[in-house]
């Protein structure tokens, strides 16, 4: 079967528009939805120009180590190489920033972050405000945040979401990423790109999709990033490269 990536967008103007049953149908039946129309690249130009304002590369914390505590603050990390998680070995070269709700919203990010946490709770069919701005009595959070994947090597080797699949089932919630396109291919990187895998063939989020579009995929679906410039000189130094927003939902491990 042929995969045209434009059949999995849904445009609408607000969210009140969006049908969240063909939502969840087309999630079933495609692993994938794009929702377009919620989010002006206006206000991404806007949040970008912050995260490198406010960017110091001597605040990265090192790939392990932080306590459960510290990524509940604003907390910058440069991730490097291989770690385990549920005897998984996956390695990565990207930066994050935790950004959590509660904490000062450096970024102007908050709003957007509000957005995509309520379609992720839409689409597991759980409460609209679960999880937004507080750490629930069971410990589940939204863990809002920036990946930066620099210039000259920015990757994360293919995978399935295993562990945050987990924390899903243990918890009943269906689970599934919500991510933000922030940059695009042929403007922020000429080669390189998040991608998820369906039917064997590879669909790149920054090649088919636009800044602003809202990107869902499900726990079935094989996800990795493809490394950014890999043909220039490795970049620690400024924000460049592929940037996107998470909003997981993370277990407070206490
Ligand atoms: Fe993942």
């Amino acid at each position: 079967m042929q995969v045209n990536p434009l059949h999995y967008i849904l445009n609408v103007n607000c969210l009140e528009e969006l049908d969240f049953h063909l939502v969840r149908e087309r999630l079933q039946s495609n692993s994938l939805v794009i929702i377009r129309g919620l989010i002006s690249k206006y206000e991404i130009e806007k949040s970008i120009f912050k995260i490198k304002k406010y960017f110091r590369k001597e605040n990265d914390n090192p790939t392990i180590g932080e306590s459960p505590k510290d990524i509940q603050r604003n907390f910058q990390k440069l991730l490097v190489g291989g770690h385990t998680h549920s005897g998984l070995y996956l390695t990565r070269l990207f930066r994050t920033f935790y950004n959590p709700m509660w904490e000062e919203d450096i970024f102007e990010m908050h709003k957007i972050y509000k957005l995509m946490i309520r379609i992720r709770n839409l689409c597991s069919n759980y409460p609209e405000e679960f999880a937004i701005s507080k750490i629930e009595d069971n410990g589940l959070w939204s863990a809002t945040r920036i990946h930066q994947y620099p210039t000259g090597g920015g990757y994360f080797t293919k995978h399935k979401d295993t562990v945050l699949t987990k924390v899903s089932k243990e918890n009943n919630i269906s689970f599934y990423q919500v991510i933000l396109n922030m940059t695009k291919l042929g403007k922020d990187f000429e080669s390189g790109g998040a991608f998820v895998e369906i039917e064997g063939k590879k669909i790149i989020f920054e090649k088919e999709f636009d800044i602003g579009d809202i990107i869902i995929y499900d726990e079935r679906t094989l996800h990795g990033v493809d490394e950014i410039d890999i043909t220039k000189n490795l970049n620690l130094d400024t924000i460049c490269g592929r940037i996107t927003a998470f909003v997981s939902l993370y277990k407070d491990i206490k």
